[in-house]
């Protein structure tokens, strides 16, 4: 799967791709990522990408015309793997991302593009001219998309085959519509507080049973909601 991110502000990518499993699944070429500065892309004399929004109002707004050049710039690259190509738009008002909406573009065999706003967002134009799909990563406003950018990217290759160790993700919170359960490990006694003694028990079964009643308890303190959804 190759992503290729489109910013103002590339050196905020820097960490995300050098570091533990994104960095990892880079180097297995399961996964690459791309990032272009949309100001390379400018003609404009002063090097300029954004502008006040027609019909006023405050802060800028990304012009359609280096946007679309270095979309056209990143369309030409993936072309060459004969893939699909989705266009993606971080924004505040796109759908809202959860497990299930990871899992939907970890399983599409498909690159992907993604317009990281800053300011006051972008052109509406270039949503239309080309079919751009917004997401979103909460109900909150943050100052640009790349952070979200980076949390989609996380949440959708981890999931990718061979990113995680065999097994990880069986359990974790949200695969089987319940919170994990609590986790421990050395030391035994942590100032008094010892790890439950089944966990010690090495009896597989039963510590199964206990960590899906674990499962169940911690759901229904932190999000009720979720036990709900399932009757
Ligand atoms: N850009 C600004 N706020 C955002 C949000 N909540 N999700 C995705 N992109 C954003």
């Amino acid at each position: 799967m190759k992503f290729i991110v489109l910013t103002l502000f590339k050196e905020m990518f820097d960490a995300f791709v050098t570091t533990s499993i994104i960095k990892r699944t880079i180097e297995k070429d399961i996964v690459s990522i791309d990032v272009v500065d949309i100001r390379d892309f400018t003609q404009d004399k002063h090097n300029r990408v954004d502008f006040p929004p027609y019909g006023g109002g405050s802060g800028m707004i990304i012009s359609a015309e280096p946007l679309s050049l270095a979309i056209d710039h990143s369309i030409e690259i993936l072309k060459q793997d004969n893939k699909d190509i989705e266009i993606l738009y971080m924004s505040p008002r796109g759908k809202v991302l959860n497990y299930n909406l990871s899992k939907e573009y970890a399983s599409k065999e498909c690159n992907y593009i993604i317009i990281c706003g800053h300011y006051e967002g972008i052109d509406e134009r270039i949503i239309e001219e080309y079919n751009v799909k917004e997401i979103s990563i909460g109900d909150y406003v943050l100052t640009g998309g790349e952070l979200a950018c980076q949390v989609f990217m996380d949440s959708v290759i981890r999931l990718l085959p061979g990113a995680l160790s065999e097994g990880s993700l069986d359990e974790e919170s949200h695969t089987n519509k319940l919170l994990e359960y609590p986790q421990y490990t050395k030391p035994y006694d942590f100032r008094g507080r010892k790890v439950p003694d089944i966990l010690l028990s090495g009896h597989h079964k039963n510590i199964a049973d206990y960590r899906k009643q674990e499962s169940i308890r911690i759901t229904k303190k932190f999000r009720p909601d979720l036990i709900d959804k399932q009757n």
